[in-house]
């Protein structure tokens, strides 16, 4: 175990980013003239073998155990690995970083794959994960742009764009099988669902009196999480109080839309942050 040495800072004249070569972990996006988008918790581990708590984590090849269960570490090998990471270039009213993870996998995964993360920070906040088999056998992997959102308070949130979409709830307690979803998403307790659906997604935040906008391309999933009281106060690297000031909206290839890869093929997915000030 060895601390993080400090991220790589992104500036422009339109954004500040921050981004980790540990995980390929953006930690910060302030567009100018909003307040920071990204959540980060005050508990955070910010050790080599650990992952970071907030932000947006890049899960891969699989998400929380696996398709079958069983898989550790949670969510992936990659966001607890070192990228390597390029020089950032600046275009225009953008500053841009190319980060690389190449490998063979792991005991129980052993597929060789190259992922790269392009982060893209500017007016808007971009990330591109491509993924390559590199390889001479098919893969099936999955993936997840983890990303934690800032919030006023979750209780007077709304999520704008999952109406119809039918979902998998991994909440404790809640029903087997798919799930429908009916209207906006609000939150009154423990919310962790895994939603089939390519279409916007629009988080409106009243407290904070902005709206975030969350596109996705190559994503045939988003995925929702807030642990509320219990989850919060059971994990050690997230504070008891913590879960009122964020929510995650992730976009993602999980489950039944994991991704099959045959050999020398490549998959992009895209995921684009967005804010405006609520009028
Ligand atoms: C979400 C999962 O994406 O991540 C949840 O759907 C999980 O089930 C959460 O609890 C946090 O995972 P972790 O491994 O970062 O604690």
């Amino acid at each position: 175990m060895a601390p993080l040495p400090s991220p790589r800072k992104l500036t422009c004249d339109a954004a500040t980013a921050a981004v980790h070569a540990h995980g390929a972990h953006v930690v910060e996006w302030t567009p100018a003239g909003h307040l920071p988008v990204l959540w980060m918790s005050a508990e955070s581990w910010a050790d080599s073998d650990k992952p970071i708590r907030g932000g947006i984590p890049v899960c891969f090849p699989w998400f929380g155990a696996g398709r079958s269960g069983g898989m550790a570490p949670a969510h992936g090998y990659a966001r607890i690995q070192p990228w390597q990471m390029h020089g950032a270039t600046q275009d225009g009213d953008a500053s841009t970083l190319v980060l690389e993870l190449a490998g063979s996998g792991t005991a129980a995964f052993p597929h060789p794959l190259l992922a790269r993360l392009t982060v893209r920070s500017g007016r808007e906040l971009h990330l591109e994960l491509t993924v390559t088999n590199t390889g001479d056998a098919p893969v099936t992997f999955e993936e997840a742009l983890h990303t934690y959102l800032v919030v006023g308070d979750i209780r007077d949130v709304r999520v704008i764009g999952l109406d119809e979409c039918q979902y998998v709830d991994k909440a404790p307690g809640a029903a087997a099988g798919l799930q429908h979803q009916i209207g906006d998403i609000v939150f009154a307790g423990e919310t962790d669902r895994v939603y089939r659906s390519t279409d916007d997604i629009v988080l409106e935040d009243p407290r904070l009196r902005r709206r975030i906008i969350v596109r996705r391309s190559g994503s045939a999933n988003a995925v929702v999480w807030n642990p509320w009281i219990d989850k919060a106060a059971a994990m050690p690297d997230f504070g008891d109080d913590e879960w009122q000031g964020m929510v995650c909206i992730e976009g993602a290839n999980v489950l039944g839309d994991a991704i099959e890869l045959q050999p020398g093929a490549s998959h992009t997915m895209g995921y684009t942050l967005a804010v405006e000030h609520l009028t």
